[in-house]
């Protein structure tokens, strides 16, 4: 099975979405690393910097294929071979709805164009991707004759795109069923995630006969975006025993990477990467899990397997065996009675709906037996910011580290960022920020605002902290440095 990428070209099209074309390098580069056989790295007839990029992008020498899109002219496709891309996929739209609204083209003339513009790619190109647009709403009887026409015209694989989203898994096994017996050319399948079944839908046509399946970081895509990669990718490694070639430990990270760049967050519910994936809070939960991790997890899915992290969490429904384990994990370890309160505290802040982090539990474990506040590796003596509308907001950062004294500064993409980029250069270990929320906690522009970070130390343990005040920046700051001091912990 091989993985075609469209995260450059359709996941850009996500409302609100442009990369830089430094993200863009990083991200062909990233998507190649971790197995991707083909990315499509953009529509080069769409702009002239659009153009570079994908130029740029297959100059980069990357073992995967770099393929360009094209509409059904000429021109379009000039504009890919110009780019040497590896592979020109050309679309046109196919279902009566599309044809008569956009191109304004008879169904004759659409196999006409197909059969011209697939062979015109192929007398450049070696590799040709044709897609019939809006195929699942296409008369199937037509959309068989499309796909031929394109087969006989040399196109070497068709993809089988659900523009709007509106097939059903069953119904995508029918179709895609009938094509692979009836085309005679290796399929591919692009579902739109309309319905919240793009990944599904995807699966069901490789069930059916497909031998690629389009896919995008993160979901991304037009409206509700497309199939997902790290989920597709997994169901079809862990559930159906079909190799990808993708690197499943790095599905985390390339799922971090391009939530930062887009500057979509990652749902905590999201399958596969997300933050709850692994994580685990009631009491029945966590001391299965203790016990066994396939108790409460698939078990075929492993959070090391896609380079994630198992946690236990606190909230109001934790147990004495979550709570235990997680103090005794920074050497604190309670008596029967000390737990018991610790535990009691912990489920009453939670019942209010507050979120109870690392160092909150640490702290109410020390408050509850009496034991001194552990060692802090970092004490902040003055943190300067600046920030404009002509300026590159800077933050330069003076603290006690270890004992010495130590200065850094750091730019970024606004104030908090620079900030906290200066807070974590300072310091000796090499930490990542893996969660950043902010919320306001009363209203206007004067509001209180409640900071929660997490931190990956250098063992892959994360540690959450919280700062709190009416400044944005100092309440990020606070947080992160209480996050860094607990990663110290020994
Ligand atoms: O959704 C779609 O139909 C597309 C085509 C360009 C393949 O993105
Ligand atoms: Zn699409």
């Amino acid at each position: 099975m091989t993985v075609f990428d469209t995260t450059l070209r359709d996941g850009e099209q996500t409302p609100g979405i442009a990369f830089t074309f430094e993200q863009k390098i990083d991200i062909a580069r990233q998507l190649s690393d971790i197995g991707v056989h083909t990315i499509e790295a953009g529509f080069p007839a769409s702009s002239a910097p659009e153009k570079e990029t994908v130029a740029a992008i297959k100059r980069l020498g990357l073992s995967a294929n770099i393929c360009g899109l094209a509409r059904s002219v000429k021109a379009d496709v000039d504009a890919c071979i110009d780019c040497d891309v590896d592979m020109i996929h050309v679309f046109i739209p196919t279902s009566d709805i599309q044809r008569e609204n956009t191109i304004n083209k008879t169904r004759e003339q659409v196999l006409g164009i197909t059969g011209d513009i697939v062979r015109y790619v192929r007398d450049h190109v070696d590799k040709c991707m044709f897609s019939p647009m809006d195929a699942t709403r296409t008369d199937a009887d037509y959309l068989v004759e499309v796909c031929r026409t394109a087969a006989a015209a040399g196109a070497t694989i068709i993809n089988i795109p659900d523009t709007v989203g509106v097939i059903s898994p069953s119904g995508m096994k029918t179709l895609m069923g009938r094509l692979a017996r009836e085309v005679g050319c290796p399929l591919d399948v692009h579902c739109h995630n309309d319905f919240g079944l793009a990944v599904a839908n995807t699966i069901a046509a490789v069930e059916a006969g497909a031998s690629e399946v389009q896919v995008t970081v993160n979901g991304l895509g037009e409206r509700a975006g497309n199939a997902d990669l790290a989920q597709t990718v997994m169901i079809m490694e862990s559930i159906y025993g079909i190799r990808t070639g993708i690197t499943k430990e790095r599905l985390v990270e390339t799922s971090r990477l391009i939530s930062r760049f887009s500057g979509i967050g990652i749902p905590p519910t999201q399958p596969v990467v997300g933050e709850n994936v692994f994580s685990h809070e009631s009491g029945i939960h966590t001391q299965g899990v203790l016990k066994c991790s396939e108790t409460f997890e698939p078990g075929i899915m492993t959070p090391e397997m896609v380079g994630h992290r198992r946690r236990l969490t606190l909230g109001k429904h934790v147990g004495r065996h979550a709570v235990r384990q997680m103090l005794i994990d920074v050497h604190i370890e309670p008596g029967d009675a000390e737990l018991d309160t610790i535990v009691e505290r912990v489920k009453a802040i939670a019942s209010r709906g507050k979120r109870v982090t690392d160092a909150d539990l640490y702290e109410i474990a020390e408050s509850v037996m009496g034991i001194a506040v552990g060692k802090k590796v970092l004490r902040l003596e003055d943190i300067a910011i600046m920030t404009g509308n002509h300026v590159i907001p800077t933050a330069s950062v003076r603290a006690q580290v270890n004992g010495t004294e130590h200065v850094f500064s750091s730019v970024g993409n606004g104030p908090v960022d620079a900030a906290l980029k200066a807070i974590v250069g300072i310091i000796p270990a090499r930490i990542q920020l893996t969660e950043f929320n902010i919320e306001a906690i009363s209203g206007g522009s004067d509001a209180m605002c409640h900071v929660t970070i997490a931190v990956e130390d250098e063992h892959g343990r994360i540690y959450d902290a919280s700062g709190s005040g009416d400044d944005i920046v100092l309440a990020s700051v606070d947080a992160l440095v209480n996050a860094i001091n607990l990663t110290s912990r020994e």
